[in-house]
């Protein structure tokens, strides 16, 4: 069946049509309008500033959704959203978007939950994979590890009690003057620097359980750039972007080890905006090989925010009967 997605939890809008069947898992199209450059003016999302331009944006890439796939309205199935979590008023416009469009079309609209997208993004190109795994997801907004018993259950045992991991390299990004977001600038950054020159605080909370906190070791960074700014020594920022982003790396395989092993789990899904951070990939694929894990992350096209991977997830949202209607609302959280 195909499956016409929208994406708008922040600061990018999407339309994708994907073809899901038991056989098939594909792309055929996934549009995404980003609005990162306006936003880099501000050094963050504005949420005002998304929602006006989700609204400005949603027409014309659902009309080149379905033309890059070839296919029109009258051949899609389901129409599924993202409508939580996300900046309520940037999910409302895809979800009010979405809701007309399947009223008006006789389709069934599927909700569709932000994070257990990003998931689903790794059912695209692999299709081998299939519950049950252990999921990390990284990004912008959630720092989560999840046991997935199945295409729809999941059961979050482990995440953030502050900062997003993703947050965490924006705002050290932002102090060392690279471009927002800072993510991927980081990574570069970091390629070029000695990991082991400074010592920061470990994300991983020092106690049994597999949470995380990123904002003291954001804070540490952050001071040490100052002091060295104060004193008048000149910073090396790729050893900070290094040491930071080990940090960062060490935090997460320590805590996604100890879920492997708590859970006995032999498949780890990785997803989100941060999965690109190629210093975390090896990190976890490290991690996974020690373990014996299979490890899917997936492609970097489908890590960040995309309507692909929420229409993955709405295929299975639909199989599962998890079907929204005219009262289907978006929620923050
Ligand atoms: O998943 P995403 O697109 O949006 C949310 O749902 O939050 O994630 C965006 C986040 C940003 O914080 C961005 O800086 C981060 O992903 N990011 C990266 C990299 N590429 C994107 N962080 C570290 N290394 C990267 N290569
Ligand atoms: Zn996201």
């Amino acid at each position: 069946m195909y499956i016409l997605a929208f994406e708008s939890s922040c600061d990018e809008t999407s339309a994708s049509v994907v073809e899901m069947s038991e056989q098939a898992r594909t792309v055929k199209s996934n549009i995404v309008a980003s609005q990162v450059a306006t936003h880099a003016l501000y050094g963050g999302v504005v949420p005002e500033i998304a929602s006006r331009a989700h609204i400005e944006a949603i027409s014309s890439i659902t009309y080149e959704a379905l033309e890059q796939a070839g296919l029109t309205l009258s051949d899609i199935s389901a129409i599924a959203v993202t409508n939580e979590p996300g900046l309520i008023g940037a999910v409302l416009v895809g979800v009010n978007f979405a809701k007309s469009l399947a009223y008006a079309n006789g389709l069934p609209i599927v909700p569709v939950n932000h994070i257990k997208a990003h998931v689903a993004a790794a059912y695209l190109d692999q299709p081998e994979l299939k519950p049950p795994f252990l999921a990390l997801v990284v990004s912008g907004g959630h720092t989560s590890l999840f046991k997935v018993s199945s295409y729809t259950e999941y059961e979050e045992i482990g995440a953030t009690r502050d900062d997003a991991a993703g947050e965490s390299f924006d705002k050290v990004g932002r102090v060392m003057g690279l471009p927002y977001p800072g993510g991927a600038a980081m990574d570069r950054l970091a390629s070029e620097g000695n990991a082991k020159a400074i010592r920061f605080p470990s994300p991983a909370i020092p106690d049994k359980t597999l949470d995380f906190s990123f904002s003291g070791l954001k804070t540490a960074v952050i001071n040490h750039i100052h002091n060295a700014e104060q004193k008048g020594v000149e910073l090396n920022r790729a050893d900070v972007a290094a040491s930071f982003t080990a940090t960062v790396c060490g935090g997460i395989t320590e805590k996604l080890g100890l879920a492997l092993e708590e859970t006995g789990m032999t498949r780890v899904v990785m997803a989100g905006g941060v999965a690109a951070n190629s210093h975390l990939r090896r990190a976890v694929a490290t991690l996974c090989e020690k373990h014996k894990a299979s490890l899917f992350i997936p492609p970097m096209s489908l890590c960040g925010d995309n309507g692909a991977m929420v229409g993955a997830q709405g295929y299975y949202e639909f199989l599962a009967g998890n079907l929204g209607d005219e009262s289907l609302n978006g929620y923050p959280s």
